[in-house]
């Protein structure tokens, strides 16, 4: 994953020194600060920037600051459910994935399965993915990342939208891309996107509602993670309650250890860092 974040996010990361603004926002700004009080601790605003930033710088810093710690959660997610009771009766085939990702900002869990099919199954990842983000920031940097042809495979299928409030849109694709699969899992992922003011947790329950009632037969998971904080997933509750299906559910709070690469400030050493986490898998 190294070389794919390089190219994605440290090379134009660095060209960024010599703008006036990234010099006085970021570079003379601590860590704490940056984390803290421009990027609210993954809060900010990445359609119009934060601290006189540009939306693109914006989400540059989100990725120097969030991007390996999603990955390892994200990753951490799939491996869980690949162990887990729920892989039985729908296996995690690397060749036949479909994902809708709301609030998939540069495409973190596109990128996390995609390393955990590199890792455990030795394969590209061949996906159909939609990923869905209010800020056009983001999905420039999830673009770039899908064109990255070392971990998905040709046949892979990606779609970007700034808006899902409608279930056909859903409901459409699925019925394009899902001909085939019948077993294979969809997956709809909510990684570190319930903790955002703008969110309508109703509304988006009512869409996944709508889109579990036209598949009746499908086998839906779906992944939420978030800090195991409850002012940040209220609304997680919230939406979960408004589900109109019976679910089964694996959920845990943990402390997850990750190995961070120092790619942005190459003098210091890689570490061991760790994650305050809290997910649950949902199958319905
Ligand atoms: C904390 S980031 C998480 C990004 C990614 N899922 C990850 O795990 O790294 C939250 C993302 O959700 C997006 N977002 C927040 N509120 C949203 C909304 N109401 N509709 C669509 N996207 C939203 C933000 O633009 C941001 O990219």
């Amino acid at each position: 994953m190294k070389a794919v974040i390089d190219e994605v996010v440290a090379k134009p990361y660095f060209q960024q020194k010599h703008c006036t603004r990234w010099k006085q926002n970021v570079v003379q700004k601590d860590e704490s600060f940056q984390r803290k009080s421009i990027l609210r601790r993954g809060k900010a605003n990445f359609i119009t920037g934060e601290s006189d930033l540009t939306p693109d710088q914006t989400a540059l810093l989100y990725c120097r600051h969030y991007l390996q710690m999603h990955l390892a959660s994200s990753r951490h997610l799939f491996d869980v459910y690949a162990d887990s009771q729920f892989s039985q009766k729908s296996p995690l085939n690397p060749e036949q994935i479909t994902m809708i990702d709301f609030g998939c900002g540069p495409m973190t869990s596109g990128l996390a399965l995609a390393w955990h099919a590199k890792e455990l199954h030795n394969k590209k990842l061949d996906i159909n993915y939609i990923g869905i983000d209010h800020a056009p920031a983001m999905l420039r940097l999830a673009k770039n990342f899908s064109q990255n042809q070392q971990l998905f495979s040709r046949n892979s299928n990606f779609q970007f939208l700034t808006e899902c409030n409608n279930p056909q849109t859903l409901i459409k694709y699925i019925k394009s891309v899902e001909a085939c699969y019948q077993k294979t899992p969809i997956f709809l992922n909510f990684s570190y996107l319930f903790a955002s003011d703008s969110l309508e947790q109703l509304q988006l329950a009512k869409v996944v509602n709508n889109t579990l009632e036209y598949f009746d037969k499908k086998n839906f998971i779906i992944l939420f993670q978030n800090p195991p904080l409850s002012c940040l997933n209220r609304k997680w509750f919230d939406f979960k309650k408004n589900l109109a299906y019976d679910f089964d559910v694996v959920g845990h709070q943990i402390q997850l250890p990750y190995y961070e690469y120092q790619f942005f400030e190459q003098s210091k050493p890689d570490k061991t860092k760790h994650i305050n986490l809290y997910y649950e898998i949902i199958a319905i």
